[in-house]
């Protein structure tokens, strides 16, 4: 006689946290050409948001055509994201909210911060430098850290940040509410990344 039907105590997961570390085909191209824009885009705006130092484009690059082949890769993926969580598409269409280019240089940094009404946000890198800064993504579940439990390892029930090396072409897509910062650039190289978030919109005549 068992006390349970089965021996597997694998537990079901609530309230999860997504995310998604994609490898861009083909991003030695698209990151040269991403490149060639930076000298006639960094002449055209500038903003102040997380970093520390650096430089942050204006938000809206997301309509800037010039931009279209890594818009249309981001928005690909963030579609498929989405789809693998059970976004409703029928009813829904995902939209960018923003895309902004973020240039580190040595000893910038971003502080931790989340995206407000985002849905999905992300990252790709252009320039990744060793030692170049990289991301910290801290747990949603602020109040573990009132009774930790001992564990060998850090996992996905104990850890309260995950540490992320980026890799230049790399795509990482998570949700805005996820708090997270950028390490210190320690390398002499710039550190260029590109982010975004991702809004929805109801369809036309398709609200309940
Ligand atoms: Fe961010």
């Amino acid at each position: 006689m068992t006390a349970s039907e089965t021996d597997d105590f694998t537990p079901t997961q609530i309230f999860a946290t997504p995310l998604w570390v994609r490898r861009v085909v083909g991003f030695e191209q698209i990151n040269a050409d991403i490149r060639a824009l930076l000298p006639q885009l960094r002449t055209e705006s500038a903003e102040r948001r997380s970093n520390e130092g650096g430089w942050h484009s204006q938000t809206n690059l997301h309509t800037d055509d010039r931009l279209a082949q890594i818009r249309k890769i981001i928005g690909t993926t963030s579609a498929g994201c989405a789809t693998s969580i059970g976004f409703d598409f029928t009813r829904h269409n995902l939209v960018f909210q923003s895309l902004w280019i973020n240039i580190n240089g040595h000893g910038h940094s971003n502080r931790a911060h989340v995206h407000p009404q985002s849905f999905l946000s992300g990252a790709y890198y252009v320039d990744m430098p060793k030692d170049g800064g990289n991301i910290e993504l801290f747990d949603p579940i602020a109040a573990r850290v009132m009774s930790p439990f001992p564990a060998d390892d850090l996992s996905p029930y104990t850890g309260q940040l995950l540490e992320h090396t980026c890799r230049e072409g790399d795509l990482l897509v998570f949700p805005g509410w996820l708090q997270h910062s950028v390490q210190r650039n320690e390398s002499n190289r710039d550190r260029i990344s590109i982010s975004f978030n991702m809004t929805f919109e109801s369809k036309p005549n398709t609200q309940r």
